[in-house]
């Protein structure tokens, strides 16, 4: 496995991520365990969860995903210290007031539910899921900074911030001497470039930030099994993905098809490969609900696209007007 740092830190992650958001959702915990233990035997070290997976669910209380995770260490025995954990604070996890956001309170009494729930003393990678309007921001870095002196926490990292979010959280660090986000959860893929690329992807690459892609297969449409005049395929997620089913997103995947079949490759690992050739990128985060889809995601990282194979599929997914383009 091709270890890389996550970002200008000392840290290394496997170049794939695993997510746990289906756990409790689509998967149980017995077959959430079968998927985490096949992911740490191929050698991936990373794995990220968030306090809330999967509260959307009807009965389900949140908390599901690191409560897997912390018994799934304990009962399979797994070193500590070989994984990388990251999980995320800010959803709403309680009816008070304050059981939500990105205030001092809020993170102090989150970190230790989320380690109670993990079964462990510390948390390597402790991200903002989304930003907080109401809490100012070095309320909120002076928070974080304290549980990482504290040990409770190692590196931070942002989710779903906005460029201008993220500038101003790295400048407050800097201006306090706070510990500064060192990683970026952005919703990105083939189908969902504008967002990353506009601004953020800028950011990232010039202060040395990890980006961990989230989404990177738009929960299974880039897989191809979402077809013109076929039946949806049988998943959780398959209403969800009726909206990317356009037209165009259509015609990429047949392209995408086409391309797979020069590169003895899959839909899935074409579209991983596109993420993973762009340098600025760590570790996208799979979502695999089986071994045999963990499999197949892993053999993305054995594609190596040609350089007019990435611009292709950049231009067939273009989002930017044709003179913006460079
Ligand atoms: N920060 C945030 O706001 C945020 C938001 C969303 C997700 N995340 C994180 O990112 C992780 C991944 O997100 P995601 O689940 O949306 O990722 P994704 O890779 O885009 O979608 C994963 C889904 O696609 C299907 N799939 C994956 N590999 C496949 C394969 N080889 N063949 C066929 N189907 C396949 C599976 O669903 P089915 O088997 O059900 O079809 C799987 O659940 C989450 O687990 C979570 O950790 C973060």
């Amino acid at each position: 496995m091709d270890y890389r740092k996550l970002g200008r830190t000392g840290l290394k992650v496997s170049p794939l991520c695993m997510g746990t958001m289906q756990f409790g959702w689509s998967l149980n915990e017995t077959d959430s365990q079968r998927v985490l233990s096949a992911t740490f035997d191929v050698g991936i070290n990373f794995f990220d969860t968030a306090d809330i997976y999967s509260r959307w669910v009807d009965g389900n209380p949140g908390g599901i995903s690191e409560t897997y995770i912390g018994n799934w260490m304990k009962q399979a025995k797994i070193p500590r210290d070989q994984i990388v954990l990251a999980t995320k604070v800010r959803g709403t996890m309680g009816k008070g007031p304050n059981d939500q956001g990105l205030s001092r309170v809020h993170i102090v009494n989150a970190v230790d539910a989320s380690l109670r729930r993990l079964q462990t003393d510390y948390i390597d990678l402790y991200q903002a899921h989304w930003t907080d309007d109401d809490t100012p921001i070095e309320e909120t870095l002076r928070a974080f900074d304290d549980l990482v002196r504290q040990g409770k926490v190692r590196y931070m990292g942002a989710s779903n911030y906005a460029a201008w979010e993220l500038m101003q959280a790295l400048w407050t660090s800097d201006k306090y001497n706070l510990v500064r986000y060192d990683s970026l959860q952005p919703h990105y893929n083939l189908i969902h470039r504008d967002e990353f690329e506009r601004e953020l992807h800028a950011v990232c690459l010039t202060y040395g930030l990890a980006v961990i892609p989230y989404s990177p297969l738009a929960g299974g449409f880039l897989t191809g099994k979402y077809r013109r005049n076929e039946t949806l395929p049988d998943s959780k997620r398959a209403e969800g993905r009726k909206r990317d089913m356009t037209e165009k997103n259509l015609a990429l995947i047949d392209e995408m098809e086409v391309m797979a079949l020069r590169y003895k490759a899959t839909i899935s690992q074409i579209a991983l490969a596109w993420l993973l050739a762009d340098p600025v990128i760590t570790s996208p985060i799979i979502g695999a609900t089986s071994i045999e889809q963990l499999k197949e995601n892993l053999g993305a990282l054995k594609v190596r696209l040609a350089e007019d194979e990435i611009a292709f599929l950049s231009r067939m997914t273009a989002w930017k007007n044709e003179d913006e383009e460079e």
